[in-house]
């Protein structure tokens, strides 16, 4: 069941923004038209196929998290564990801090919704949405195992999302618009959702950093997993293991982004840089209380280097950086 928070801000796709939904124990239903929305399994659906240009892509992209949930939740069962890893890692720490208390929140392309999950703290209310019923019907499983009456999650596409416009207070995606046929036109989209005066964060890949990657699935067929860093010396389920070969070396689709990039696309969305992680090199972007204090952005060139020097740390990972935005009061 959703909070109503959550209920408050879903419609149905493609209806107005004072259309509503309400819920039934197997279905949501408009209650203009009576159009029922049945759930698959324990997950509420209101996913409509990719259509159009790209839609190959996406069709792709999304069968192949059916096949590879992710992420996998090998240990992280109890709630209690996975509120002591997102503590222990700095950057799901700080995120949280910069969302505050009481807040709604969106995940686009939650996946398993590991970081719906912790985010839910503070009285934080977060909907996580996402093409994979399969990865849905996980995070819906630890919701119920752990009674996390604030996360919430429901089938959506990201080029079609069934929700009013502007009525979050932060909106995430990390690690999902890459994913995607168009990654600028899925950041549009998610976009709109944002309350002005809300923070919008993005995580991809870089453009600089992921050629490690790039070159490592070249070589995995011949060295086998052991190639990988993070399963060497992070993995311990052959599970888990099997799902982060597969995401980083056997995706049907991804692109690469650089900072200057994403920072043109907030600029053409009326969208005011604050901070870039891992930081830019050589600026204040550590010395803010959290990611929603405004940093410097730097110079073109200290930019540059700073992906430069992504070769080697964040390519080992996985190669994700994320940029934090405000969205304008004013148009
Ligand atoms: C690499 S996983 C990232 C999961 C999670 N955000 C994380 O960081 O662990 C990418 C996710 O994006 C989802 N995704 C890709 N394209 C999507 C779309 N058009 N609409 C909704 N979800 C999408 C996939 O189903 C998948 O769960």
């Amino acid at each position: 069941m959703f909070s109503e928070p959550i209920l408050s801000c879903l419609k149905a796709p493609g209806s107005p923004d004072d259309s509503e939904l309400i819920q039934e124990i197997d279905a949501l239903v408009d209650l203009g038209s009576q159009t029922r929305y049945n759930n698959i399994g324990t997950v509420p659906n209101l996913y409509e196929k990719p259509a159009g240009d790209g839609s190959k892509i996406d069709s792709s992209v999304h069968s192949f998290y059916e096949e590879n949930p992710f992420p996998s939740y090998e240990g992280l069962q109890e709630f209690g564990d996975l509120v002591t890893r997102g503590h222990n890692n700095p950057f799901m720490q700080k995120i949280l801090e910069s969302i505050g208390f009481n807040k709604k929140v969106l995940e686009c392309g939650c996946g398993t919704g590991q970081m719906s999950h912790f985010l839910q703290l503070n009285n934080n209310h977060v909907l996580g949405i996402d093409a994979s019923a399969k990865s849905l019907s996980l995070a819906i499983e630890h919701k119920l195992y752990n009674n996390l009456e604030r996360s919430n999650f429901c089938r959506m596409n990201i080029f079609d999302l069934a929700l009013k416009d502007e009525v979050f207070d932060v909106v995430i995606s990390h690690g999902v618009l890459h994913h995607t046929h168009n990654a600028k036109l899925a950041f549009e989209q998610i976009l709109k959702k944002v309350k002005p005066g809300g923070l919008i964060i993005i995580g991809l890949y870089n453009k600089y950093a992921r050629v490690m990657t790039w070159l490592r699935s070249k070589m995995h067929r011949f060295w086998g997993d052991n190639i990988d860093w993070v399963v060497r010396t992070r993995i311990r389920d052959k599970e888990k293991a099997r799902i982060w070969i597969a995401d980083q070396y056997y995706n049907p689709h991804e692109t690469w982004h650089t900072i200057d990039e994403v920072m043109k696309w907030f600029e053409e969305n009326n969208v005011e840089y604050l901070n870039c992680s891992p930081p830019i090199l050589d600026t204040n972007a550590e010395q803010g209380r959290n990611f929603s204090d405004k940093t410097s952005p730097g110079t073109h060139w200290q930019r540059v280097i700073t992906q430069l020097g992504w070769i080697g740390s964040i390519s080992r990972e996985g190669a994700l950086f994320d940029i934090i935005g405000r969205k304008r009061l004013l148009k």
